[in-house]
């Protein structure tokens, strides 16, 4: 059985705490809340845990995990340099949604980054996942708290649908804010490159680190050039098929009512990930089943709804979810649709 300890998300009860911690050195697995999802905790320097991890998520060894530490100065033993360009992000963004791919030292075990010479490096700024590093006093490895290639649980209760006796504590703190991975950029290799896009755009980056680029693979339909063995294209996706519809709003909607309807005529059932403006055009129109991802027009809560909505379509047992590409400009944005993107990937 999993036991879940439920805790003030500002203020964590220190005795909660303390039970995570005692379980986390002693090779347990803990969930437990960051500012983007959940992630399921590990002692990152036992390799019988992690191990665990793998085991419990169903993950492929090749993906590796990220170290999550409380200041820069508990990465440097995990590092053997900690370059110009990594100190720069972190004055910035540490604690923060970013995540940093430096060359790793021999303390980091093998299992954790996948045989890779560089490790993955984040300093969180929940305060839950702050008072357990704390609390722990080793650093935590925590891929996202989810079965592998299911959706990222925002909420506890996704944690327990997917992991529920699989690991030996949830610390439930409610949703987390950002409700996306974090940013992942590589500063290990020449050019500061994004792997994966997050709450932090690479516009705001660019400010900082001004030669930064995109991954090629974050941009492109096919998974032939997988920036680690682990990004996989198809990720983050529910188990019903999901469909994203492109362009402007109306075409968009336009094709996905053609699209909604044949699927309706031949006996379908057709669930919608909606944002709150086309909520009425779906009512008025077609017999689908309606799940409101939030307005279009405010893109984080968009971000912070979104795998809860996902997950929420697939409990409707549909045959497909039809979906639109947001339109408006915004730094999630980019994050937003790549998350749609890999969702609809078959
Ligand atoms: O927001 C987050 O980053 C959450 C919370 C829990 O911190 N964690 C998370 O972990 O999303 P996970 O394991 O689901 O995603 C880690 C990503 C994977 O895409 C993996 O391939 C990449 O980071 N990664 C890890 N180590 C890497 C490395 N050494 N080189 C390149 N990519 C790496
Ligand atoms: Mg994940």
């Amino acid at each position: 059985m999993t036991e879940v300890l439920r805790v003030d998300p500002d203020r964590p009860d220190a005795a909660a705490i303390a039970r995570a911690a005692e379980c986390l050195r002693s090779g347990g697995l803990v969930a437990f809340p960051t500012e983007t999802v959940y992630g399921l905790g590990a002692h990152a320097l036992d390799r019988a845990a992690i191990q665990r991890v793998f085991a419990a998520k169903e993950r492929p060894a090749n993906d590796p995990l990220i170290v999550h530490v409380g200041s820069v100065d508990e990465a440097s033993p995990l590092v053997t340099a900690f370059p110009d360009a990594a100190r720069t992000l972190a004055a910035r963004y540490w604690p923060g949604p970013l995540t940093m791919v430096l060359r790793r030292s021999a303390q980091v075990p093998d299992e954790v980054t996948a045989g890779l010479d560089t490790v993955a490096i984040r300093v969180p700024s929940h305060a839950v996942a702050r008072a357990l590093l704390d609390a722990s006093r080793v650093p935590i490895a925590a891929p996202s708290a989810n079965l592998f290639s299911r959706p990222s649980p925002t909420i506890a209760c996704h944690v327990l649908a997917d992991l529920n006796g699989r690991i030996e504590m949830i610390l439930d703190a409610g949703p987390t804010s950002v409700g996306l991975e974090s940013t992942v950029v590589d500063l290990a290799g020449d050019v500061p490159t994004v792997l994966r896009p997050g709450a932090i755009d690479i516009g705001s980056l660019r400010e900082l680190l001004p030669n930064i680029r995109m991954h090629r693979s974050t941009g492109g339909p096919s998974d032939a050039a997988m920036p680690s063995p682990g990004m996989l294209v198809k990720h983050y996706a529910p188990r019903t098929p999901v469909i994203l519809h492109a362009g402007d709003r109306a075409a968009a909607l336009r094709t996905m009512k053609q699209n909604a309807q044949q699927r309706i005529h031949a006996g379908e059932t057709v669930a919608v990930l909606t944002y709150s403006e086309d909520v009425n055009e779906w009512r008025s129109s077609l017999p689908v089943r309606i799940v409101d991802v939030g307005s279009e027009a405010d893109p984080p809560a968009v971000a912070a709804r979104l795998y809860a909505a996902l997950r929420e379509c697939d409990e409707l047992n549909a045959s497909v979810i039809l979906v639109r590409s947001m339109t408006t400009s915004h730094p999630l944005s980019n994050a937003i649709h790549d998350r749609l993107r890999r969702a609809a990937a078959s």
